[in-house]
């Protein structure tokens, strides 16, 4: 193993020791193999690539305090990647066998969780695809499920400093954000043309409005959306077409505990210039604060150059359980 630059991570793929892999063929799922490669063979006539039957779960483990090595909710991530492969015909995994292989891959791994107070974490990645070949539009009949993991940093470049956000105007091509659209985690195709656009004029994320109207906010590119009121409420889209986020539930959670109200509800995109503190959440960019977001000509600009208060606490709070220096009065953490 090369010896890693732990401060330096940054969100991208590095090969580890290892991934786990599973398929699925005869109406089953194998006992699954660890292996130290990280290419796949495949049919040229794959239905994954001809007709897109794909997800993927994210998640991550921690090293905490105490140097114990910790996955933060799988078991949600196991009901999310079930309730995809329902959307998308593809058949179910165990939910204590997908536990247990996230156990599996992370215990083999363990040398790449980057060590407590790097900031680090170790990313898990559980992919599903149609494997079988097939040219007529149908469910495959094969199967694999591959998860790796790689230790990871900061999802955009500054960490948790405010990133800019625009609109998506570019309805015809890019609404809805393809995961939300089907609730089925795994395919951001549909974003990519907005987000090239969008970075263009350096905007690093894309916020997407709800597909029917154009009206109310959905979703990021990479996110869900959560906003501080000016009345301090955490607020969060009610909507059938983002993705149910599990950071944004536990944020939701916290947030409670904390003694904040707590709401999902529809949010129009008109009250955005009223937020005070909005935000992306995710596993991959946990909490990071919106500076400003543009839409057509107008910039709301909510005037933060670091995360605000409110979002500090909430990023405190969730990264202090997910290390370990925090109750987990959820049980969230699973040891490894
Ligand atoms: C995650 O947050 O885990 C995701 O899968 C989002 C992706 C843009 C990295």
């Amino acid at each position: 193993m090369q010896p890693i630059n732990w401060e330096a991570l940054k969100f991208e793929f590095m090969p580890t020791r290892s991934n786990i892999r599973f398929h699925y063929a005869d109406g089953k799922w194998d006992e699954g193999r660890l292996t130290g490669d990280f290419n796949i063979s495949l049919s040229v006539a794959a239905n994954v690539l001809h007709y897109g039957q794909a997800i993927f779960e994210g998640m991550k483990a921690f090293c905490g305090k105490d140097g114990k090595i910790r996955v933060f909710r799988p078991w949600a991530n196991a009901k999310r990647i079930n309730s995809s492969a329902r959307q998308l015909v593809m058949p179910e995994f165990p939910e204590e066998k997908f536990v247990e292989a996230v156990k599996t891959v992370v215990r083999d791994n363990i040398d790449y969780v980057p060590p407590y107070g790097t900031g680090g974490s170790l990313y898990i990645r559980p992919v599903m695809f149609g494997t079988s070949p097939q040219v007529g539009v149908n469910a495959s009949f094969e199967y694999e499920l591959v998860i790796m993991v790689m230790p990871v940093g900061p999802y955009y470049k500054g960490g948790i400093k405010p990133v800019d956000a625009m609109i998506s105007v570019d309805f015809d091509r890019a609404a809805p954000h393809g995961t939300g659209h089907i609730k089925a985690a795994g395919n951001y195709a549909a974003g990519l043309y907005s987000s090239m656009l969008a970075k263009k004029q350096h905007f690093p994320i894309v916020l997407f409005l709800d597909p029917q109207t154009h009206t109310y906010v959905d979703e990021f590119t990479t996110s869900n959306f959560l906003a501080i009121t000016k009345d301090g409420k955490y607020v969060t889209p009610l909507s059938d077409s983002i993705l149910p986020s599990v950071t944004n539930d536990s944020l939701m959670t916290v947030a409670k505990d904390l003694g904040y109200v707590a709401e999902r509800r529809r949010i129009a995109a008109t009250e955005l210039k009223d937020m005070a503190e909005p935000a992306a959440c995710g596993t991959a960019v946990v909490i990071t604060p919106v500076g400003r977001i543009a839409w057509g000509d107008q910039v709301i600009d909510y005037g933060w150059k670091e995360i605000g208060p409110n979002l500090r606490k909430l990023y405190d709070e969730l990264t202090g359980i997910q290390y370990g220096e925090r109750p987990d009065n959820h049980n969230w953490l699973v040891e490894c």
